[in-house]
């Protein structure tokens, strides 16, 4: 135990050592300012600095993506040179990169090329763009969607009979907004052998009718009945998965998630962290303008929710 104690504290020590000299240099720039060219420097806008005693300014320098300076422009002349980019804001307001504390951009990205049914506010809509899913997907092959919110049509549940009538050959399986819930139709409920007969798994619920027959709603870690029945999608799919949600994310200004994988209540996280494994070194070497910090999050999660 002590050899061990005493073996961390040389390294640290000797790592400290060698990091000196690249301390120096780092405070030896940083007070040079002349030693500095901004290649972007913003101008009249409202930016907010986080600093109380400069709680806005009009101004920003940056370097090869990071913030030299903030201020007003002409404390910022000094670091323009002939490369130097102005862009004037026109008084729009520039806030610090948003940290998305709860995230699932994989199963978010393999969502955005599936049956899209965010903002759906009527049965008839849900209804008809299942239909046109299963009009362009092959006979027998899975039809995967989701995005719902039954709060917009008045919080009437889903029911497999909405849709088994058009979807007599497909398996069909709806994820609801939150990710807690889903929606089977008939063809996958047979698939998974869920019946009358089947029992809620801990931390789940079959929701029935009053007669005990299964309606199609699978709740938390009832959809672990379902889920491994649907085809496992590729690695390839995945990283495209995550490339397309991460620059949505850019888009929104969302530069730092906390990722949940594709963990649910009452799922293993086994499979979340193995989608991940890998994938930051891929995206760091190509493609360079994400930022994004990919922490997978699971440290107390079975506390809370069983
Ligand atoms: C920045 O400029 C504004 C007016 O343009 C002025 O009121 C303010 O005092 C200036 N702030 C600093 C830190 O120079
Ligand atoms: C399940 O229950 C419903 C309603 O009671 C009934 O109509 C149906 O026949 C039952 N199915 C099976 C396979 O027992």
């Amino acid at each position: 135990m002590n050899l061990y104690t005493l073996i961390s504290a040389t390294i640290v020590l000797a790592i400290s050592l060698l990091s000196l000299p690249l301390l120096n240099h780092y405070w030896f720039n940083s007070t040079s300012p002349r030693l500095l060219t901004a290649d972007l420097i913003l101008k009249n806008g409202v930016i907010f600095t986080s600093d109380v005693s400069l709680p806005f300014a009009d101004s920003m320098a940056v370097q090869n993506g990071r913030i030299l300076r903030v201020g007003n422009y002409s404390a910022l002349q000094e670091l323009a040179g002939d490369g130097t980019k102005i862009l004037n804001l026109d008084g729009k307001i520039v806030v610090p990169g948003f940290i998305d504390s709860h995230v699932h951009l994989i199963p978010g990205g393999l969502q955005m090329v599936r049956v899209e049914l965010r903002g759906v506010n009527h049965k008839d809509e849900f209804v008809r763009r299942v239909k046109e899913a299963v009009r362009n997907s092959k006979k027998g092959s899975w039809v995967l969607g989701g995005g719902w919110n039954n709060d917009l049509w008045g919080g009437e549940l889903p029911v497999a009979s909405w849709i088994d009538d058009m979807t007599p050959h497909n398996p069909v399986w709806l994820s609801r907004m939150d990710g807690h819930m889903g929606l089977a139709n008939s063809v996958a409920l047979q698939l998974a052998q869920i019946t009358n007969f089947s029992q809620d798994p801990n931390g789940g619920t079959i929701v029935k009718t009053s007669h005990g027959e299964p309606t199609g709603l699978l709740i938390d870690a009832a959809m672990k009945l379902i889920l491994p029945w649907i085809p496992e999608v590729s690695v390839d799919e995945r990283r495209e998965a995550l490339l397309r949600a991460s620059n949505l994310a850019l888009t929104r200004g969302v530069t730092t998630v906390v990722d949940f994988g594709r963990y649910f209540p009452g799922a293993s996280v086994q499979l979340s962290w193995e989608d991940f494994s890998g994938f930051s070194q891929h995206f760091d070497r190509v493609y360079r303008v994400l930022y994004l910090i990919f922490s997978i999050l699971f440290y107390g999660m079975e506390e809370i929710y069983i």
